[in-house]
């Protein structure tokens, strides 16, 4: 995810975008950087880090003004934070200036061709293959620039929204969206633009929000919006009022960023899968697998190494690689596998599993797995973290920024990543058959339809978690691959409502917890129906007679455990594998709405970081 913005009018355009930078900071803060055009040429400041350190370089600069400009904050996706990589970025000639948020899937290809027409590329960008490809169209069918990237978003495959300027017309800005929202604020003879209305809030409450498939020529006094497709003619297009406040807007109507985060789980998903998976062939790709499988095939065991949250996947991960690959699995806190003296050699393959890809410990741990000659692969969510660039291979989960400090969407991303590699492994060692595989594919595939269920059952969450909020003590039970989901759902309550909780195997609680159990003492139980299900009722008869509350997670269509549990928050049916996927997203949003009743300062609990980088 990256934040794009941009001025046309006849205000000064540098003020106006680094203002609107810092809006969109949320949607990414590892570089970023400002065009605008000066009155005789576009003119460009660049630099890694948040928008503060962009400042400082503008301020050593004169030569900035301009009354049109655009700029972008990045969360980089193809190639490390860096100035080089930063946007805007230039096409050959030095008359195009682009920033864009997206991926453009097949730039490689494309790439490929330009060089062979001569281009030459600075940057390791996807971006800067586009604005090439613009200008290679716009000189060879002598076309405005409108057209030309009308005629390009055509060749190209992926997601993207742009903002194109052109030094032989400083009179428009062009731009286009697919997958990558875009809007533009109509002013009195000034026009804006931005990823979200944010960036012009106090200048306009008219706002135009570009469809997809959508380009819009932007000048001063008009916006002139088209189709995609050439032949298609220009419309009038819908000018939207405003009403929503700037604090509600950055969080895109959700009142917290946790919330808005565990709302774009299905979406997050898949990102995570694009261009990794094709379900109707039967295909994963996963290019840092596929490049190193024969590694894992003769792989004897699968350390994985991951704090927090994180490690809560590797327990998942567990379950999937020995249930699905049949390889065997270790699970590790970083913390401690630095300090042990682990057993681990040249033949070992070391899984670490990091959101920020910083935390001091787990970075720790592989670098100490390296010096032991250990093959290391990585699995972060921010593109150029240290873990990123520690790791020898690796996957990024593409779940976008992840702000609120307690972490959701990253889970179910790692998860997703986790799962594919198992599944890959398994068909790869002949484990399952075609059918089965491509049956494990569909499911993945579908999983973002049956958390977007799980979500539109917030109303009932919500009731349950009001039963619960005044609760000292919370335990959480489950079996299998619903036992590290039992962790998770206990951290979550933990985190963000400072309840005590505890996660246990269900049958553990017999070893010591049940003691606990007394009618004030709520047992929230994932009793979905794959999983050990009568084993699990068992365990909910035995805290029953024992006067605790039960509130169970059940399938679809459960009789058994309605009968019994005091309230029952359904899932749709699924798979054993996929269910982790579905059972942690209820008890994220139990957790939610019980530190939002309690009044908790939700996104950022306290004591807690987002990224914890010391020991
Ligand atoms: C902190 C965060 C957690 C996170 C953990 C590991 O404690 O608050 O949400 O799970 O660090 O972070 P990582 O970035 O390595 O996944």
């Amino acid at each position: 995810m990256c934040g794009i913005v941009g001025y046309i009018g006849n205000k000064q355009a540098l003020p106006i975008i680094l203002n609107g930078l810092k809006r969109l900071e949320y949607r990414g803060y590892d570089s970023s950087g400002v065009a605008t055009y000066n009155g005789s040429t576009i003119v460009s400041c660049k630099s890694k880090g948040k928008i503060n350190k962009l400042e400082k370089s503008i301020a050593k600069r004169k030569n900035l003004n301009g009354k049109l400009g655009i700029g972008h904050t990045r969360w980089a996706t193809h190639g490390v934070p860096n100035d080089i990589n930063a946007h805007p970025q230039f096409s050959n000639s030095n008359n195009l200036c682009l920033v864009h948020n997206g991926i453009i899937e097949n730039y490689s290809s494309i790439k490929e061709s330009l060089i062979k027409k001569g281009y030459e590329f600075h940057s390791e960008t996807d971006t800067e293959v586009l604005v090439n490809l613009i200008e290679f169209v716009k000189e060879k069918e002598n076309v405005k620039l409108g057209e030309a990237v009308q005629i390009a978003l055509q060749k190209v495959v992926g997601a993207y929204a742009i903002a194109v300027i052109d030094n032989n017309k400083p009179d428009e800005i062009v731009v286009a969206k697919l997958g990558s929202p875009l809007c533009i604020g109509v002013g009195k003879e000034e026009h804006f633009i931005g990823s979200d209305a944010t960036p012009f809030l106090e200048f306009t409450k008219k706002v135009i929000y570009l469809e997809d498939g959508e380009l819009a020529v932007i000048r001063n006094h008009k916006s002139t919006i088209f189709r995609k497709t050439k032949d298609d003619t220009t419309f009038s297009p819908v000018i939207n009022n405003l009403e929503l406040s700037l604090d509600k807007i950055e969080k895109q109507g959700f009142d917290h960023y946790m919330l808005k985060e565990i709302y774009e789980q299905p979406k997050a998903i898949r990102d995570t899968l694009r261009g990794r998976i094709i379900a109707e062939k039967g295909v994963i790709k996963l290019s840092g697998l596929d490049d190193y499988i024969d590694k894992f095939l003769s792989a004897k065991k699968i350390t994985i190494i991951a704090c927090g949250t994180s490690w809560h996947s590797a327990l998942v991960a567990e379950y999937m690689f020995e249930k699905i690959a049949k390889i065997p699995v270790e699970v590790e806190y970083a913390s401690e596998f630095r300090y042990r003296e682990p057993v681990i050699g040249k033949e070992d393959i070391v899984l670490a599993i990091s959101q920020s890809g910083e935390t001091a410990d787990t970075l720790a741990a592989i670098k100490l797995a390296k010096e032991k000659g250990a093959f290391i692969y990585g699995i972060c969510n921010v593109v150029g973290s240290s873990i990123a660039r520690e790791s020898d291979t690796g996957s990024y989960t593409h779940a976008g920024p992840e702000i609120g400090v307690a972490s959701t969407k990253a889970f179910t991303t790692q998860m997703t990543v986790l799962y594919l590699m198992a599944v890959k492994l398994s068909k790869s060692k002949g484990i399952i058959s075609e059918q089965i595989y491509r049956k494990y594919i569909l499911e993945i595939s579908r999983i973002d339809k049956k958390i977007h269920k799980i979500l539109a059952s917030n109303d009932i969450i919500k009731k349950v978690a009001k039963k619960i909020k005044g609760s000292k003590n919370c335990l959480y039970l489950g079996r299998g691959y619903n036992f590290p989901i039992a962790l998770e759902g206990a951290l979550k309550l933990k985190e963000i409502s400072y309840i005590h909780a505890e996660g246990y195997p269900a049958a553990e609680m017999k070893h010591g917890p049940i003691a606990l159990i007394d009618k004030n003492m709520p047992t929230i139980v994932i009793a979905t129906n794959k999983i050990n299900y009568d084993k699990i009722v068992s365990n909910i008869q035995e805290i029953k007679s024992r006067k605790g509350q039960i509130i169970a997670i059940v399938s679809k269509g459960d009789k058994e455990v309605k009968k019994i549990a005091d309230y029952t928050i359904e899932v749709p049916d699924s798979i054993e594998s996929i269910t982790p996927f579905i059972t942690v997203i209820p008890l994220q949003l139990l957790s939610y709405h019980i530190a939002v009743m309690l009044g908790k300062n939700v996104d950022q609990p306290r004591n807690l970081a987002k990224s914890v980088t010391v020991e």
